[in-house]
């Protein structure tokens, strides 16, 4: 659907041209919900302005829906970016207009509706993002979610196959930030609209994408499937996020990246597996006894998750770190330890190695 190549943009700087991204490849299949994460400055709202060409690449091409929109010059430019709704941090509303009117301002432009039409359209939009009883009230007496629906609706208005978020939840409270990404899945099922969110909040990401790119001083570093980034971080940047955001602090990471030597791994139990009692069983077996250094839990999306430091010590931790693989738990060994007495993991399968340095 999206398909970035080879995109490099610099902006003119004090001291000579700044590259906010530099070498950027991404591809974004139709009707996923893609997440791009990043640190303030690294280049994410340049890059979904290169997507609805409200900034030209300095290099590379953009695709989307199969047209190389870098080319696109007049009516063609405007098809495109019609075709591509776009949702604020701050919502960008019109205030000297009505919830209805600012629905209604994107479909008056086309100048291709007559009024009876965009009546009728306004009101199934806003009966969409659950607004109809406040059509007539003016952007100042809505709170921030309702602004942001109207954002939503107005995005949509065109019908576009894909949209673009950035920030959209920034500016929102926890739970608010919830039921406006609650409406983008909606929206998403409902529609088959493709969607893009950036953000610098993890949990975004972690409730709503399918797949999640991580960009660093505008590159993509890190990329593929929520789960397998955010349990399994690789790169610096990568893990930097993860631990900001996780409740104990990323305990769990701090040790993953010190040696403590000895048979320490970190176990990842994900979906059904992560309320079985695989552990206890396995080490029983072993005769193997287990001490736990770190842990969480939580939800992907709907997939359940759990992730342990555990260190191992015992008459077969061999056939103990065998038998969890073998039930499905995902088993990584820390600091380097056990190489000679342990088989190693048996290689994931990806389209392309997720760590780029
Ligand atoms: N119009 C611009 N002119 C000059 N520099 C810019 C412009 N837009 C962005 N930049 C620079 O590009 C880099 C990436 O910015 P941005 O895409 O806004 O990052 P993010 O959205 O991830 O915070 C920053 O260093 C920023 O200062
Ligand atoms: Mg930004």
């Amino acid at each position: 659907m999206i398909r970035l190549e080879g995109i490099t943009k610099s902006f003119a700087g004090k001291d000579g041209p700044v590259a906010a991204l530099d070498g950027v490849d991404l591809s974004i299949a139709k009707g996923e919900i893609f997440g791009i994460i990043g640190s303030s400055g690294a280049g994410k709202s340049t890059l979904v302005r290169l997507i609805n060409l409200l900034e030209r690449p300095t290099g590379g091409n953009v695709f989307v829906a199969g047209h190389r929109v870098t080319d696109a010059r007049g009516k063609s430019l405007r098809e495109l970016r019609r075709s591509i709704g776009m949702v604020f941090q701050h919502f960008n509303l019109l205030s000297a207009r009505t919830v209805a009117g600012n629905v209604a301002y994107p479909l008056e432009l086309t100048g291709q509706y007559g009024k009876i039409e965009i009546a009728e359209q306004v009101a199934a939009l806003l009966a969409r993002v659950g607004l109809s009883e406040h059509a007539h009230k003016y952007p100042r007496q809505l709170s921030g979610g309702q602004k942001q629906r109207v954002g939503i609706a107005r995005a949509l208005a065109c019908e576009p196959q894909v949209l673009l978020c950035d920030e959209a939840t920034s500016a929102l409270d926890p739970q608010t930030t919830g039921a406006v990404l609650d409406l983008l899945r909606q929206i998403n099922r409902d529609l088959g609209v493709t969607i893009v969110l950036i953000t610098h909040e993890m949990d975004v990401i972690r409730r709503t994408c399918d797949r999640v790119a991580v960009l660093d001083r505008g590159r993509v570093v890190e990329e593929g499937r929520v789960a397998d980034v955010f349990l399994h971080p690789r790169h610096p940047a990568t893990l930097r996020l993860v631990r900001e955001t996780e409740p104990d602090g990323g305990a769990l990471d701090a040790i993953t990246a010190s040696d403590l030597g000895g048979r320490t791994v970190r176990l990842t139990f994900t979906g059904p597996s992560a309320h079985k009692p695989i552990l206890g069983r396995i080490a029983r077996e072993n005769i193997v006894d287990y001490s736990i250094l770190a842990g969480r839990v939580g939800h992907i999306r709907e997939t359940p998750y759990a992730q342990f430091i555990v260190s191992l010590s015992g008459r077969d931790v061999a056939g103990a770190i065998a038998g969890l693989r073998a039930s499905g738990v995902h088993v990584e060994l820390q600091g380097g330890a056990l190489a000679d007495d342990v088989p190693a993991a048996p290689p994931r399968l990806q389209e392309r190695p997720r760590y780029v340095v």
